[in-house]
């Protein structure tokens, strides 16, 4: 087990009707007068907004607003943001919804201490030392951003989706209330659920070998999932197991399921390939939903990198769908592995996610774009379990189409 450093700083308040707690809750956090951002208009429809606005009222906090956050959350409504809150001097960024407004809050917060433009941040030309505190209530689990150390936005003008990490932009409060997500429409559900496990795997496919306690913790949380999911699938009122999605989506990315799998200490284990790979389609495309990407890019990366690490492999096809290969020849191994990249496939396409690029209406004629952002992002090799070049990369999005 590799040397780790865990921090999962975040106070979660996790249950039935919870939303109606938050102005307390922020109260006890020091908060004034807040920032309250929320996304594209399903918390009003809903009646959230209502809920967590008279819950503030309630506890003396006022707050000013910005609404219309968009999924892929983009730059200049964070500089929106953090205009808005500099002149109304607020105390606090409140998040309402899922991971674009709480990214989109997370870069309001640390981009308003600071003197030059936020995009620095997302350009390596400034790490993120101080931060307003974020809150949020979680309306949809897949990013993970309510526990996470990243934050993620696009520049549209450059074509560009960049994160930043730093465990100082932590939410420090999580509000999650599972029956806040009853009504998400199966398409989110699914692209959440992708998510969350894309998120395990990145991890779980590090180099670091086997980490028997923290393996587990991976496996059990994806086979928790993809249960939960199939039961929402069928009853999407079913609260145990929208309670199962939530608080599994917090734990794929809180970094519990790195822990001894990363290089050294105080790094994020794996070398988040697959994120890579979707990051740069869904730049070039925000309409497509990150988990939609993943559901195509993660097989398609599983297929083309296995056999540098046939055993982690192995330990992914036993720990998650209980699969050993009949023999110990190559070809056992390679029907077993086979044979888990192609479930895991089949379970997301049976959520309703796409199987190819093709069907997120995508060509093969977009990927040289997509090279030429990977390029400027990664440089020329990236990831950890099988270095990938820009070659690798075009091969890899080619065999999903
Ligand atoms: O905008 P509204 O109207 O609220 O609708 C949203 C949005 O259209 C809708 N929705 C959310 N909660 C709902 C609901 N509809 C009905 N009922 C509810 N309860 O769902 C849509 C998607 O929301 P979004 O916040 O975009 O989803 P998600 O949480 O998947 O966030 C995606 C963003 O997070 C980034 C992604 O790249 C993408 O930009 N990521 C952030 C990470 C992090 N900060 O740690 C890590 C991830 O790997 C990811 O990259
Ligand atoms: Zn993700």
């Amino acid at each position: 087990m590799n040397d780790f450093v865990f921090q999962s700083p975040t106070r979660f308040v996790f249950g039935r009707d919870f939303a109606d707690r938050v102005g307390e809750e922020v109260a006890a956090l020091g908060a004034q007068h807040a920032l309250l951002v929320y996304g594209g208009g399903s918390v009003v429809r809903t009646g959230l907004l209502d809920r967590v606005e008279a819950s503030l009222d309630s506890a003396d906090v006022t707050y000013a607003e910005l609404a219309g956050v968009r999924p892929n959350p983009e730059l200049g409504l964070v500089r929106k943001g953090i205009d808005l809150a500099r002149v109304e001097k607020v105390d606090l960024v409140l998040a309402v919804g899922g991971g674009s407004v709480i990214d989109c809050s997370k870069a309001i917060a640390f981009g308003v201490p600071y003197q030059g433009d936020v995009w620095d941040f997302f350009s390596c030309k400034a790490s993120v030392r101080e931060c307003l505190p974020i809150a949020c209530v979680l309306t949809i689990p897949a990013a993970g951003s309510e526990a996470s150390a990243s934050c993620v936005i696009s520049n549209d003008a450059l074509s560009l989706k960049r994160g930043t990490s730093s465990d100082a932009f932590r939410p420090r409060l999580a509000i999650m209330d599972p029956r806040l997500t009853f009504t998400l429409p199966q398409y989110q559900t699914a692209a959440g659920v992708t998510d969350i496990i894309c998120h395990i795997c990145e991890r779980f496919f590090s180099s670091a070998g086997a980490v028997p306690v923290t393996d587990n913790i991976a496996c059990g949380i994806i086979r928790a999932v993809m249960d939960a999911a199939t039961a929402v699938t069928e009853k999407p009122d079913d609260y145990d197991a929208r309670a199962t999605i939530m608080w599994s989506g917090t734990l794929a990315h809180n970094d519990l399921c790195g822990c001894g799998r990363a290089a050294a200490a105080g790094k994020r284990a794996g070398g988040w390939e697959s994120h890579g790979l979707e990051h740069e389609i869904s730049a070039h495309h925000p309409e497509v939903a990150h988990g939609a990407g993943l559901a195509v890019i993660l097989p398609a990366w599983m297929r083309y990198v296995w056999h540098a690490d046939p055993t982690r492999f192995l330990a992914f096809a036993k720990g998650v769908f209980d699969v050993e290969p009949m023999d110990k020849t190559d070809e056992g191994t390679q029907d077993a592995v086979t044979y888990a990249i192609d479930e895991l496939q089949r379970f997301f396409v049976g959520l309703g996610m796409p199987r190819a690029l093709a069907d997120l209406g995508l060509s093969p004629t977009d990927v040289d774009a997509w090279l030429g952002t990977l390029r400027q992002n990664k440089g020329e090799r990236f990831g950890e379990l099988m270095p990938l070049t820009m070659d690798d990369a075009r091969a890899i999005y080619l065999s999903a189409f």
